[in-house]
């Protein structure tokens, strides 16, 4: 009887236009990718990945076991403290992706009794960490400093405020001094996804709680490579006693192979990279400025579009048959741009989510600004 049940449920997705498949993009201009920097298509870079693994990959493909066990190694410990500097923190934690450490510190450190206060447009991995929580939890409207201060009288014991530095489905930034001032104030406890600013914003791509000099009064930051680094995996930074708290109490972390040294070479490899290339931040930018010059007024005198400094570039377009027709007008163009559908996000609240990447050239640009004009 379970299998009618799941086609049913399948069924219902078709009917509300929001059946989701795996596609292959082929020969289309990437304007949907998370390799905002060009990353993860570097030759240059995945030749100094190579040399740097036939140095340090020893007898093993795999790291062979969980953190705890087989799968640590002086080079694993290493790159954490490189990334600790980096990102100025006392000490950070690898993680198999930014998934797990999302999952690892919300499913951990709140306890019964504590409050959970996120903004209502988290990453679904960030729900699925204080679903596995037992303590209370509130939403709070999209970065309104407000509400988020009613909601903080409200919280009972340890109070966690939780946002993103970049939201992934609208690209705008939260608003985190004045955040931070409130959990001051109240005394909870910031955690702080930097996904999308990982690589794109800060010195040598440090995220923008560092760019804004605000890192050390934030709780927990997670670091994801697998957008703007353009490699795999994550970091949690902050203080000894948040990381050897998580290294015991974390499950995601605990009970999990860890990654490959292929991946911890990745992880390294790329930040130096981006170390020596200043110029793809600027050039990245630049990017976004011309985007916005060059965005249809109309589209901006109908409210369709959501401000954003970053290369994630939102307009919205309501209805899940509206927005996905508009979509194939723009790959009919041979632009690669995906629509949002609702439940991703909420009905009416569909979009094109337009990513901007160092690699997209004046003609490419060119011709998105001209689809846009003449499909919307
Ligand atoms: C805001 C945010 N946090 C976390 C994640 C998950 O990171 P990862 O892809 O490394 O699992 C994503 C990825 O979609 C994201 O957009």
């Amino acid at each position: 009887m379970l299998f009618p049940k799941l086609q049913q449920k399948l069924l219902e997705r078709a009917e509300n236009n929001s059946l989701r498949k795996l596609t292959v993009s082929k020969g289309m201009v990437d304007f949907f990718s998370n390799d905002y920097l060009g990353l993860a298509r570097s030759k240059e870079l995945s030749e100094k990945i190579g040399v740097e693994y036939e140095k340090q990959k020893g007898n093993f493909n795999g790291s062979t076991g969980s953190r705890l066990l087989s799968g640590n190694s002086e080079y694993v410990l290493k790159v954490e403290e490189e990334l600790a500097g980096l990102f100025r923190a006392e000490k950070t934690l690898l993680m198999n992706s930014g998934y797990n450490a999302n999952i690892s510190i919300l499913s951990a450190i709140p306890q019964k009794g504590d409050t959970i206060i996120y903004d209502e447009l988290i990453h679904a991995s960030l729900k699925e960490g204080y679903r596995l929580s037992f303590a209370n939890r509130f939403p709070f409207k999209h970065n309104d400093l407000e509400d988020l201060e009613l909601k903080l009288k409200k919280g009972k014991g340890d109070l966690f405020v939780v946002a993103e530095s970049i939201y992934s489905m609208d690209g705008d930034t939260a608003p985190l001094k004045e955040m931070v001032i409130l959990c001051e104030k109240y005394g909870a406890h910031l955690i702080l996804d930097e996904a999308h600013s990982t690589g794109t914003f800060g010195e040598n791509g440090n995220g923008l709680a560092c760019a804004l000099g605000i890192e050390q009064k934030i709780f927990a930051r997670i670091y994801t490579f697998g957008k703007g680094m353009g490699i795999h995996g994550a970091c949690v930074a902050g203080s000894k006693i948040l990381i050897d708290y998580l290294v015991n109490f974390a499950r995601p972390f605990i009970y999990t192979t860890a990654l490959p040294v292929h991946s911890i070479v990745s992880v390294k490899c790329a930040f130096d990279y981006l170390k020596e290339k200043p110029e793809l931040a600027k050039n990245l930018s630049e990017k976004i400025v011309d985007f916005r010059n060059n965005l249809p007024e109309k589209i901006i005198n109908e409210g369709r579009y959501v401000e954003s400094n970053s290369p994630i570039q939102v307009i919205k377009v309501s209805g899940n048959t509206e927005v996905k027709k508009l979509a194939a007008n723009l790959q009919s163009k041979k632009l690669d741009i995906r629509p949002i559908l609702s439940p991703t996000v909420k009905e009416g609240e569909e979009r094109l989510r337009i990513c901007l990447h160092v690699f997209n050239t004046k003609e490419e640009m060119e011709l998105l600004y001209q689809s846009l004009n003449e499909f919307l």
